[in-house]
């Protein structure tokens, strides 16, 4: 099944537009990662230097969402003020995740989570969330409420129409796989002991350093992914609005849980659009037990 039929079918109008909107967008932000990735002078509200490839994509989907006519304001990483735009839909996005990755040709995506309310706005306050990844394959893995389910981009002849893969996907029983960001001499004491009881517990590390890429194998093969609390930084590295909430959003409707190591993800209220959170996310009863190593420290 191609994926606006089933957009149709499963998704409201106006998300449904949007999800359709991103996939073509996608391929074009995918073509251009070989020509993309000098840096540029700019940083982004984060203090980052931005690549090339963050700022383009971040163009071409601003582009492709506020030209649907449906989104009240497109907020993304790359920017310092979101776009405005006369539809009611407040998107927040990830343009590029993983961009320092790009030279070493390691999975690289893109992450969108569609907010009912305007911005910055609390994961509760989400109506879907959608993230592609750049990898052996491209795909797109959403939810608007209605389970997780994943397309494909297949050539056929000079395009790439996205194909069904698989619907009502649910992380497996058994974690298998972990996978913590940062450096582990400065991770806090209780994150440093539970990874290092993961592999006696028969889980494998498996760390390709793109939150996308980390956490689409975590949903694949059950387990954990951090990018925790660092002593010297306590909140984290990942961004609430456009990382941690539609992550975490996915994640929820895929069986599991998402922690910044004392409540849900999804209840955060962001004070602003670039505030970041420590995010355990994966297997419920892995992030459970991290959740309580550290709150009741
Ligand atoms: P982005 O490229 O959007 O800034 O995100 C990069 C993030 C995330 O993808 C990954 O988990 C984390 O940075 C890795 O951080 P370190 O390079 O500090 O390990
Ligand atoms: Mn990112
Ligand atoms: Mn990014």
């Amino acid at each position: 099944m191609k994926l606006d039929e089933f957009l149709r079918l499963n998704a409201p109008e106006d998300l449904a537009s949007l999800a359709s909107a991103i996939a073509k967008a996608s391929i074009d932000v995918w073509d251009s990662v070989p020509f993309k990735t000098g840096l540029l002078s700019e940083t982004n509200p984060s203090g980052e230097t931005q690549k090339a490839i963050d700022v383009f994509s971040n163009d071409v989907f601003v582009d492709a969402l506020t030209s649907t006519g449906l989104v009240a304001e497109v907020a993304s990483e790359e920017m310092a003020e979101p776009a405005a735009s006369k539809g009611s839909v407040s998107v927040a996005m990830d343009p590029l995740d993983g961009s320092s990755n790009v030279e070493t040709n390691n999975p690289i995506g893109s992450i969108f989570g569609f907010y009912s309310s305007k911005l910055p706005a609390p994961g509760r306050d989400l109506l879907g969330a959608l993230y592609v990844t750049y990898g052996t394959m491209v795909t797109l893995t959403f939810s608007f409420g209605k389970g997780v389910h994943r397309f494909v981009a297949v050539r056929e002849g000079g395009s790439m129409p996205f194909q069904l893969m698989g619907v009502n996907l649910k992380l497996p029983e058994k974690p298998e796989v972990y996978g913590f960001g940062g450096r582990r001499s400065e991770w806090i004491s209780q994150v440093a002991a539970f990874w290092e009881s993961l592999e006696g517990r028969g889980l494998r590390n498996r760390y390709c350093g793109t939150f996308v890429g980390d956490y689409n194998q975590v949903l694949a093969r059950g387990g954990i992914f951090s990018y925790p609390a660092l002593a010297k930084n306590p909140r984290g590295k990942l961004r609430v609005l456009y990382e941690c909430a539609p992550m975490a959003y996915i994640n929820e409707q895929a069986g599991g849980y998402a922690s910044d190591g004392s409540g849900n993800i999804l209840d955060i209220q962001p004070g602003g659009l670039a505030d970041t959170s420590p995010l355990y996310i994966g297997s419920s009863e892995l992030v459970h037990e991290l959740e309580k190593n550290i709150s009741t420290a």
